[in-house]
């Protein structure tokens, strides 16, 4: 379990960006825009800004101050904050999640990858873009293709190390993916009619909230701040101990949020403008866009901008979890880092094989009517995450203590300073909150739909 030469972020600096680049991702672009269609635009947005500050932010300085505190990945964090104690489950639950995430995660990159080079060749208007994105999916060899190259970029950072793998990426990758979002806002807004779309993402309709906004809006600040399954655990064990918890998740939430928030404004002004439905579904990024893109001036320009952004956020994500499970295998196995990352990688591929051939030659296997794709988001999103989530607080709260986590997020001091009070919010609103709506979202989708 040697801890003598583990290795630390060069700077705060590189850990903020590096823990952005694991909570930007998919999750900002893909996934927030189109559940922010679905769910009716401002009224869920606001309830996923609630659940950000009051859910997501006490628990990713819950999740990071167990990180510095031990200096361990997951499981080794949990046993040796609790030893002799099942505790260490909890870590071993995140890393089952980041197989499961980062198979699927994988597939849908690779989605964003193939569409990319397809831009080059420039969207064109009137082609039936779901036919041309069923069409993508339901073959065999070209989304194994994708995935098997984005496992690959994913591993070609994770074997050369955290400094100058993870840290030097994200510090190339995310101030790219800033100025390539600042283009497409500004694109989307100069558009004509882009107001439509602007007060579709602002003005509130209360009407439109339902239970499910709730769960949908929990869940996506959990699966977007990469909370609940060690990603921040990880991330933190290489926080020096010279430099603050608390400010440092602040910059994460922060930069977090503004691309989801971003992203919203450069998509739906632009499908409002073209007149298209915000409520596309899973397709939005896929489908409509692609037609918004081939309707829009500069439209193939700004559609490769598109989706090098979406690969771009996909990637340091993906760093964050195939991390996960390396730095487990180093840490407690003693394996050595590049061989630890070669095998997970691979065993990850082979893993993504289902979902990926669940459009073509695995269409009919359904799971409680859901593709094998949505399966894996389901369970690591749904359930998963939340589970982790829950099992941390409990554990902050009531056996490491919160007076504990307190001391070590304020340590050094920063300009965010936690009191008592926050001690009430790991040990009664994050359990509280977090389980109602675990048991909510499970009650509702096995016994009620
Ligand atoms: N936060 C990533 C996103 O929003 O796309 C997804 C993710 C990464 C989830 C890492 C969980 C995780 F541990």
């Amino acid at each position: 379990m040697g801890n003598g030469n583990r290795e630390q972020w060069a700077s705060r600096f590189g850990f903020i960006l590096a823990a952005a680049g694991s909570a930007v991702g998919l999750g900002n672009i893909w996934r927030f825009s189109y559940v922010a269609g679905d769910q009716g635009g401002a009224a869920f947005v606001l309830i996923y800004l609630i659940a950000i500050i009051l859910i997501g932010y006490p628990l990713m300085v819950t999740e990071i101050a167990i990180g510095r505190k031990t200096q361990q990945s997951p499981i080794g964090a949990f046993k040796s904050l609790a030893p002799d104690t099942p505790w260490w489950l909890t870590g071993a639950l995140g890393v089952l999640a980041a197989f499961v995430i980062l198979s699927f995660y994988s597939v849908v990159a690779g989605w964003s990858l193939a569409y990319t080079f397809k831009a080059i060749g420039g969207f064109v208007p009137g082609l039936d873009y779901e036919t041309i994105f069923v069409e993508h999916i339901t073959d065999v060899f070209a989304p194994i293709f994708w995935h098997a190259l984005f496992m690959i970029l994913t591993l070609l950072v994770i074997t050369a190390g955290v400094v100058k793998g993870i840290q030097r990426w994200a510090k190339i990758l995310m101030p790219m993916l800033f100025v390539i979002l600042i283009a497409l806002v500004l694109r989307g807004l100069t558009l004509e009619g882009a107001s439509a779309g602007v007060s579709f993402y602002l003005s509130p309709d209360f009407g439109e909230i339902t239970g499910e906004t709730f769960l949908t809006a929990l869940g996506q600040a959990f699966f977007t701040l990469s909370l609940g399954m060690g990603v921040l655990i990880t991330y933190g064990s290489y926080l020096p101990k010279r430099e603050n918890v608390s400010d440092s998740a602040g910059w994460v939430i922060g930069m977090d949020t503004m691309v989801a928030l971003l992203a919203g404004f450069a998509i739906f002004p632009a499908v409002f403008s073209l007149g298209f439905d915000p409520a596309g579904g899973v397709g939005l990024a896929f489908i409509t866009l692609p037609a918004v893109f081939a309707e829009m001036p500069w439209g193939g320009f700004f559609g490769f901008l598109f989706f090098l952004l979406l690969s771009i956020a996909a990637l340091t994500s993906a760093f964050s979890l195939l991390e996960v499970v390396v730095a487990w295998l180093i840490d407690e196995k003693g394996w050595d880092r590049i061989k630890a990352s070669l095998l997970v990688g691979f065993i990850i591929f082979l893993l993504g094989l289902p979902p990926t051939l669940g459009y073509s030659l695995l269409s009919h296997v359904n799971i409680l009517g859901m593709d094998i794709l949505d399966t894996y988001d389901f369970i690591s999103g749904n359930i998963l995450l939340p589970l982790g989530g829950l099992l941390t607080s409990i554990f902050a709260g009531y056996v490491w203590k919160s007076k504990n986590v307190i001391a070590e997020a304020n340590n050094p001091k920063g300009k965010i300073i936690f009191g008592e009070w926050y001690g009430y919010i790991i040990q009664y609103l994050l359990p509280l909150a977090i389980g109602a709506v675990l048991i909510w979202g499970i009650v509702d989708t096995f016994f009620l739909s």
